[in-house]
C-alpha cells in the first residue's frame, strides 16, 4: 500500500442527471496515518467535487449517521481508518435495502418507521404505588447495559438477507431495541411488546444468519436478542 496517496472508488448516482449508477475514482493525499474514511470523503467534497452526497454528524461513532459499505463490509466511516483497510483503494457503496436519494445518501424513512413501530420508550403499565423516581437495582440495570448501546446506524439492517427480501420484516435493529424494553425492569408493557413481534414480520422471520452481529460497530448481538424474545413469547404464552 502506498503511504502518500490513496484512491477512493465511490458509488455515484444523481437521479436527475444520471441514467444509471457508476463508480468514480478519486486520488487523495494520505494526510495522516490515522486518516479516516469520513475525512477522505470530506476532502473529496471540499476540494475535488462538492456535489458528492453522504451523511455524517458527530464524527465520533455515536450518532450512527455515517454508516456505509466500505471495502466489503458495512461500517462507520468516521471510525474506519484507511490504513486498517490494507488496500490502496477504498471502495464505498451506500447502505442497502433502502431507496437511494443520491450517491451515498439513502432514504431511511422505512427504517425509522420500524423503530417507531416497536414503541421505543418506557411504558409503565400500572400506575406507581408511590409517586417519584422508579428505581432499578444494579443487577436489573445490568440486563439492559449493552442493549442501550445501539446507535441506530443501520449496518445490521443493510447486512441482513431477510430484510433484503421481506420489506416488512422488522429486522435486527427493531428487534434488538424491543428487547431493550422487554428486558427493562421499569417497563410495564411486556405482553403488548411481545405481541407486536409475534407475527410473520417479527422474530419468527429471522433466519439466524448472524450478519447483524458481525457488522455491528458496537459489538451488539441482535441474534441473541431475537432468541431471547422468542423464549419470552413462549414463556408468556403470547
Ligand atoms: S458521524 Fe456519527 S457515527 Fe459517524
Amino acid at each position: 500500500m502506498r503511504k502518500d496517496k490513496v484512491f477512493f472508488n465511490i458509488f455515484r448516482f444523481h437521479p436527475d442527471t444520471d441514467k444509471k449508477p457508476f463508480f468514480q475514482k478519486f486520488e487523495i493525499p494520505f494526510i495522516r496515518k490515522d486518516l479516516t474514511v469520513l475525512e477522505g470523503l470530506y476532502y473529496i467534497q471540499q476540494r475535488l467535487d462538492n456535489s458528492l452526497a453522504f451523511r455524517s454528524s458527530c464524527r465520533e461513532a455515536i450518532c450512527g449517521s455515517c454508516a456505509m459499505h466500505i471495502n466489503g463490509k458495512y461500517r462507520l466511516a468516521c471510525n474506519t481508518q484507511v490504513s486498517k483497510l490494507k488496500s490502496d483503494t477504498v471502495t464505498i457503496r451506500p447502505l442497502a435495502h433502502m431507496p437511494l436519494h443520491k450517491d451515498l445518501f439513502v432514504d431511511m424513512n422505512l427504517f425509522w418507521e420500524k423503530y417507531e413501530h416497536i414503541k421505543p420508550y418506557l411504558m409503565r403499565g400500572k400506575p406507581l404505588q408511590t409517586p417519584g423516581e422508579q428505581s432499578q437495582s444494579p443487577g436489573e440495570r445490568a440486563k439492559i447495559d449493552i442493549l442501550t448501546d445501539c446507535i441506530l446506524c443501520a449496518c445490521c439492517h443493510s447486512s441482513c438477507p431477510v430484510t433484503a427480501s421481506h420489506e416488512k420484516y422488522l429486522g435486527p435493529m427493531a428487534l434488538l431495541n424491543i428487547d431493550r424494553f422487554v428486558s427493562d425492569s421499569r417497563d410495564g408493557a411486556k405482553e403488548e411488546r411481545l405481541a407486536i413481534i409475534n407475527d410473520e414480520h417479527g422474530v419468527w422471520r429471522c433466519h439466524t444468519v448472524f450478519n447483524c452481529q458481525e457488522v455491528c460497530p458496537r459489538d451488539l448481538n441482535p441474534g441473541g436478542s431475537i432468541a431471547h424474545l422468542k423464549m419470552e413469547i413462549v414463556k408468556n404464552k403470547i
